[in-house]
C-alpha cells in the first residue's frame, strides 16, 4: 500500500517537475525514505513546530489567519483563526497550553490546547513600524528561550522590507534588530553545540552561517555555506529548514519540489527527497522518536491546471526512514518562567 502511494506520488510529481527528480525511487521497505501525505491540502502550510508533550505538530495556513494542529496519535487536524492577516510562525512555550503566534507584525500569545476553542489571546509586542504592510514569516526559539523571528514585505517580491529580530521577555517593548534589511527572513537553525546559526534570506539561493554566542545571544562572521548556484540541477529557492542530530540541514526548496540534506560544515549535498508538490515551504523533525521529517507545502498561487497536476500541494507530508532524527525545539522565554510565575502571567504583566 505504502509502496503504491509512493509510486503514485512520484508519478504525480514527475508530470509537473522541471527535470531533476531522482527516478530511482525504490519500493524496498526498510531502506529508501518514504513520503506520505498526512493531511488535506490547505492554501499555504508553513512553520511546522513539533510539541512532544502532546505528540502534536503545530503549523499555520499563512493567508487564512489559521493555526492548525496535527495530532500524531489520531491523525486529526484542528484549527483556530486569529483574524484576517498573515500568520506564522507558531512556537511553543514552557506552558503547553500557550503558543506564540506571529500575526502580521505582532506576536500574539494564544492559550490553546490544540483541540478545543482558543481560550485567550494577548498581543505581546509589535515590530517594524517603518513597514506597516510587512509581516512575520519564520521564527524559532534559541536554547536560552529568546525568539529569533523575522519579517518580510507584503509579498515575497517586495525587497528590503524585512528584518530579523531577537525578542526576549525583557525587550518586548523594543525587540533588537539583528539583521536588516532582508527580503524574506527565513530558515533558521542552530547546531548542537549552539555556536553556529544558519539562516536563509529568500529568494537568495544561498544558505548562510554565522558564529553564534549563546550567552550573549549574538551572531557574527556571516559566511555562505551552501550556494545552489554551485548545483545547477537544484531548482527552486531555499525556504524553511531544520537540522538533525548530526548537524545536517534539511532545506525546503520552494519551486524545487524537494527537500535537500546539506552538510553545512563541508558544503556537501547529501540527499534530495522529492515531494509531490512543487512549492515546498518548510521542514521539522517530529514524531515520538523525532525521526519523522514533517514537510509543509503550498498551492496558494497555483493555476487550476497546476492544482490538477499536483493535487496534494498544500498538504502536510511525513518523510520516514531517513536514518537520522531531530532535536526537540526549545521553549520560549524560559528565564521568565524560571521565576516561578506562570508564563502567560509573567509576560502579560510585563506589557501592562
Ligand atoms: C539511478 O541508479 C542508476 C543505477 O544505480 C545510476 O546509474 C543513476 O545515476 C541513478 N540516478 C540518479 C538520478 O541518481
Ligand atoms: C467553540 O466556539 C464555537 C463558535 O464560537 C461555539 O459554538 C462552541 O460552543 C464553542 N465550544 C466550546 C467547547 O466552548
Ligand atoms: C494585516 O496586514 C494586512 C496588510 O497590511 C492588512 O490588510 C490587514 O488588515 C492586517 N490585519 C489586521 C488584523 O490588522
Ligand atoms: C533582495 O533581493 C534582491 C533581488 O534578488 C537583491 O538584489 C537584494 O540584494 C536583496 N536584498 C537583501 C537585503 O538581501
Amino acid at each position: 500500500m505504502l509502496c503504491i502511494l509512493i509510486l503514485v506520488f512520484w508519478v504525480a510529481n514527475s508530470t509537473f517537475a522541471r527535470g531533476d527528480h531522482n527516478p530511482n525511487y525504490s519500493c524496498d521497505f526498510g531502506d529508501a525514505p518514504t513520503v506520505t501525505q498526512i493531511t488535506e491540502p490547505i492554501d499555504h502550510s508553513e512553520t511546522p513546530s513539533w510539541d512532544g508533550r502532546r505528540d502534536m505538530l503545530y503549523y499555520v495556513d499563512v493567508h487564512t489567519g489559521r493555526v492548525l494542529s496535527y495530532n500524531y496519535d489520531t491523525g486529526k487536524v484542528h484549527s483556530i483563526t486569529l483574524g484576517s492577516g498573515s500568520i506564522g510562525p507558531v512556537v511553543q512555550t514552557k506552558n503547553k497550553d500557550v503558543l506564540l503566534v506571529g500575526f502580521n507584525r505582532s506576536i500574539v500569545a494564544v492559550e490553546w490546547d490544540g483541540k478545543n476553542n482558543m481560550s485567550k489571546k494577548t498581543v505581546l509586542t509589535q515590530v517594524s513600524d517603518r513597514f506597516p504592510d510587512s509581516h512575520f514569516n519564520d521564527g524559532k526559539t534559541d536554547k536560552n528561550g529568546r525568539l529569533w523571528w523575522g519579517t518580510m514585505g507584503l509579498t515575497p517580491d517586495i525587497q528590503n522590507q524585512g528584518a530579523l529580530y531577537k525578542i526576549t521577555s525583557q525587550n518586548l517593548n523594543k525587540p533588537d534588530v539583528v539583521i536588516s534589511p532582508v527580503n524574506v527572513s527565513n530558515g533558521l537553525a542552530w547546531n548542537k553545540a549552539n555556536d553556529k546559526f544558519y539562516y536563509i534570506n529568500f529568494p537568495a539561493r544561498k544558505i548562510f552561517a554565522y558564529d553564534f554566542n549563546l550567552e550573549k545571544g549574538e551572531i557574527s562572521n556571516q559566511k555562505v555555506v551552501f550556494d545552489l548556484e554551485d548545483h545547477k540541477q537544484l531548482s527552486g529557492k531555499p525556504d524553511g529548514m531544520t537540522i538533525d542530530i548530526e548537524d545536517n540541514l534539511w532545506i525546503a526548496l520552494f519551486g524545487g519540489g524537494s527537500v535537500i540534506k546539506v552538510n553545512p560544515t563541508t558544503g556537501q549535498l547529501l540527499n534530495k527527497i522529492a515531494i509531490p508538490a512543487q512549492y515546498v515551504t518548510d521542514t521539522m523533525f517530529g514524531g515520538p522518536n523525532l525521526d519523522i521529517l514533517f514537510v509543509t507545502t503550498f498551492k496558494y498561487t497555483l493555476t487550476d491546471e497546476q492544482k490538477k497536476q499536483q493535487p496534494a500541494a498544500g498538504a502536510l507530508f511525513a518523510v520516514k526512514i531517513l536514518k537520522t532524527k531531530g532535536r526537540p525545539v526549545f521553549e520560549a522565554f524560559r528565564k521568565c518562567e524560571m521565576r516561578k510565575i506562570s508564563w502567560f502571567h509573567c509576560n502579560y504583566h510585563q506589557i501592562k
